[in-house]
């Protein structure tokens, strides 16, 4: 959730760290702080609100002297936001300062321990301990950094990336990484550590990705990595092959915005060169066919709108397969027991590859003996390594905290794992799924038609957008849609909102409706369309206004019954989720635009949730 970033090298080092800092700080916003190696000890400055308060405070950075510092930006776990509880958190002496990102599960212990050998504590922070620790171990063993800071992680349970910082090795940074992504950038007389890739990649290309339990020495000459036995060990480097403005707003007002509109060149990544001549090619797919034909079930594990990707996918791997789909949320699988073994394909879906809940329910499924497959869009990250098969989305950097990009490539991915595993279980007639990958490649152009209408969301966006509640319906695909819309709208708008399968209203839900609650009904679903027409008027008749979503064919009809329409290209059943999500995307966004929220980075969220 927090994002950290180090570098050590030749040039002043707080610029850099408060650059890198700016794109990390999608990760968490409540506080930020810096760290720096001076000629004097350690120059830590850090404050309570966005990077641009620190930033403020530090002259761009200019004000602060030294060649090797760390920077973090927060998302609050233990402690309120406050300076007092903003990273860098330092030891007692002043001479160890950490940042971290992750959770120490253990610390209170670890706290008292500490304050019964005499160390005072200053903040409510879980990471206060790593620094008071590392320092006790190097004090108290006479030990240097390195075997203090290999002490300390002894000691320590939970997840975490730390960048170090001791004052009497004022050239180097030490970085750890357990559960929490963290990876290595090789620069020339200079090195990086950072959260994700975006925060250094205007210094370098080159980065290393660092495994579970690694730890690393940085100086200006290079970077030593060794593992968890403190044996060195070699780094591989991966070249980033994408440009820095990929992660930047390039005009556009909010990344929120810029994704949504990005959304059919992302579809274009994700689809076309995995459909040669009418069939589906995954690069580097090696689950043999003996093994598919074994498949009993598949399970789709997710979080947030990943899940949802998975809801949608419920309905169309059953169809393709003729398997049963499980959908579970990451953070209740790993608690639920789940009937998993060696015939179940684990299908985990994660924008980030670094969500904790996701990552732990992972583990959980190959303990029990699945194979995973994972559906990932951050290259490199810990989910898609740790996988058996891992499927790139390709969708590129997505900086909003608001999934968009990553959700319809995640669709188009799963609908394509579908269309090839039923091609080797021969489970779809032949002509169907032809004409579904057909119709896959005509989605992008069919997106910018729908993007196009985006005045008309905007005009709906204007009548509705002081409400203070808002329900979604829908039926079979189209309720997985709902929730997705659903989740869309409250997360940027703090507008409460709901979404419901359309034929459970009458078991309870349609007692909230009252004179003038907007329902946003999705009929999408050519064969269900009768039944959502009958929803829509029960919802009417009780004075509800109804917002509907449905196909260009459709429009006429539901314009007769609906107070406002909005209709997608037709498409095969299957795809019309594709489609369909675009609206609901625009539609809050410009809802959260006019309530003058802040959309890109909503209240209480971050984009990469790495705390269970
Ligand atoms: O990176 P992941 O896909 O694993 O993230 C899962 C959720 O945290 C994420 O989808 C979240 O719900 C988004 N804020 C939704 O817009």
């Amino acid at each position: 959730m927090c994002g950290i970033v180090g570098y050590v090298g030749r040039e002043a080092a707080a610029p850099i760290l408060l650059e890198g800092l700016s794109r990390l700080e999608y990760r968490g916003y409540d506080s930020a702080g810096v760290a720096v190696c001076t000629a004097d000890g350690l120059s830590v400055h850090k404050a309570k609100g966005r990077l641009h308060v620190l930033s403020g405070m530090l002259d761009g950075g200019r004000a602060v002297q030294g060649t090797a510092g760390v920077g973090h930006t927060r998302w609050a776990t233990h402690g309120a936001p406050s300076d007092a509880n903003s990273h860098p958190q330092v030891s007692r002496s002043g001479k160890i300062a950490v940042v971290h990102n992750g959770i120490i599960e253990n610390y209170a212990e670890l706290k008292d321990f500490l304050q019964k050998q005499g160390v005072p504590f200053a903040s409510e922070t879980d990471t206060e301990v790593v620094a008071q620790l590392v320092e006790y171990f190097y004090e108290n063993g006479k030990a240097d950094i390195l075997d203090a800071v290999g002490r300390c992680l002894h000691r320590i349970e939970g997840a975490y990336a730390l960048g170090i910082l001791c004052a009497d090795t004022p050239d180097q940074i030490v970085a750890v990484r357990k559960d929490s992504p963290l990876i290595l950038g090789i620069g020339d007389g200079c090195n990086f550590l950072a959260s994700d890739v975006t925060a250094i990649l205007r210094h370098t290309r080159r980065v290393s990705y660092m495994d579970d339990g690694d730890l690393a020495v940085l100086t200006r000459e290079g970077i030593q990595r060794y593992n968890r036995l403190m044996q060195p060990v070699e780094m591989e480097i991966t070249r980033v092959d994408w440009e820095i403005d990929a992660a930047e707003k390039g005009g556009y007002e909010h990344f929120m915005f810029k994704e949504i509109m990005e959304q059919p060149d992302a579809l274009r990544r994700a689809v076309f060169p995995r459909i040669r001549d009418g069939e589906v090619f995954l690069e580097d797919f090696s689950l043999p066919d003996a093994y598919i034909r074994s498949l009993r079930k598949l399970y789709v594990v997710a979080c947030g709108s990943s899940y949802h990707v998975g809801m949608v996918g419920k309905y169309c791997l059953e169809r393709m397969l003729r398997l049963p789909v499980e959908v579970a949320l990451a953070s209740e699988f790993r608690y639920m027991d789940p009937i998993v073994d060696e015939h179940t394909l684990v299908v985990v879906i994660s924008q980030s590859g670094e969500t904790l809940d996701t990552m732990a329910a992972l583990r959980e499924a190959k303990r029990l003996g699945a194979k995973i497959l994972s559906i990932v869009n951050v290259v490199g990250s810990s989910i898609a390594r740790e996988s058996d098969e891992a499927l790139y989305t390709w969708a590129g950097p997505e900086i909003a905290v608001a999934t968009t990009k990553a959700y319809t490539t995640q669709l188009a991915v799963l609908d394509l794992l579908g269309l090839y595993l039923s091609k080797t279980l021969g489970s779809l007639d032949e002509a169907e799924r032809r004409r579904i990958l057909d119709e896959m490649l005509l989605l992008p152009e069919k997106l910018e038609r729908v993007l196009a209408g985006k005045e008309d969301i905007q005009y709906f966006a204007s009548r509705y957008f002081n409400l203070n509640s808002v329900f979604f319906i829908g039926r079979n695909i189209d309720y997985a849609l709902g929730l997705e819309g659903s989740l869309k709208l409250k997360e940027i708008s703090y507008i409460h909102s709901e979404a419901y399968a359309s034929g459970e209203l009458k078991h309870g839900t349609i007692s909230l409706i009252e004179d003038g609650t907007l329902v946003v009904a999705l009929g999408t679903y050519g064969k269900l369309f009768e039944k959502a027409m009958s929803n829509i008027l029960e919802v009417k008749t009780r004075g509800g206004d109804v917002l509907a979503l449905t196909a260009e064919s459709r429009r006429a009809e539901m314009s007769r019954t609906a107070n406002g329409v909005i209709s997608i290209p037709d498409a095969h059943p299957m795809l019309m989720p594709l489609l369909g999500a675009a609206p609901l995307q625009l539609f809050a966004y410009y809802v959260a635009l006019m309530r003058g929220c802040d959309i890109d980075k909503p209240r209480n969220l971050a984009k990469s949730v790495t705390v269970e």
